[in-house]
């Protein structure tokens, strides 16, 4: 196989993030854990916005979710480590067309600003990837132990009726917990306390605050 060059890397990645914003990207092939749901319950109307709201705040996390995996894998350096990140993107599929599926159900939109996400999360990943190995898997590990805090707080604040979505949370919370656990055993270095403690939350609160309602 010939060697890519930096320009069919650069079509390469255009494609997949349009793949990424119209739901078209590679997955892992696994059921969405929402349709197995016997019990369903009708939503009043608030809890259906709350839960709307709440699928759309996750959305646009897998979104960037996406775009950090894939500007990651762009610049790693071990061929391991690419691997790795371009197998968890593909979960992270998975959660977007899950979320997206729920979105659907409860005629809500997904964030006008998905391309936003990904172009931000995609450059923010690249540039960890090319300060190094293990900053980049430090920022894995740091940002899915932060989706794994946002995860707990919508488990508690959707209501117990919604087991649709439920289900998918649930099992997405599972998914970025083992994200979190591969990056540390490929030798994840813990991120300077400014990253861990303003940088990232900040970012995290302009997400989603911005696309809960947009
Ligand atoms: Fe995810
Ligand atoms: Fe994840």
């Amino acid at each position: 196989m010939r060697k890519l060059t930096i320009f069919d890397k650069l079509v390469n990645e255009i494609d997949q993030a349009l793949r990424t914003v119209h739901t078209l990207a590679p997955t892992t092939a696994r059921k969405n854990p929402s349709v197995d749901i016997t019990t369903e319950h009708d939503l009043s109307e608030d809890e259906r916005k709350l839960s709307a709201r709440l699928m759309r705040i996750n959305h646009a996390g897998e979104v960037s979710a996406q775009g950090l995996y894939r500007g990651q894998a762009l610049t790693a350096k071990r061929e391991d480590i690419r691997e790795q990140m371009e197998h968890s993107a593909m979960e992270e599929n998975d959660h977007l067309n899950w979320c997206e599926t729920r979105l659907d159900e409860l005629d809500a939109h997904k964030s006008y600003l998905s391309p936003l996400w990904y172009m931000g999360s995609f450059s923010i990943g690249a540039v960890a990837g090319l300060v190094g190995d293990k900053w980049s898997l430090g920022f894995v590990k740091e940002t899915e132990d932060q989706v794994v805090k946002h995860l707990d707080e919508h488990i508690v604040k959707i209501s117990k009726k919604d087991t649709r979505s439920l289900a998918i949370l649930n099992q997405m919370k599972i998914d970025e917990a083992h994200h979190a656990d591969i990056a540390v055993e490929a030798g994840a270095a813990e991120l300077p306390l400014p990253v861990r403690k303003f940088f990232m939350p900040l970012m995290s609160k302009v997400m989603t605050k911005t696309s809960a309602r947009i």
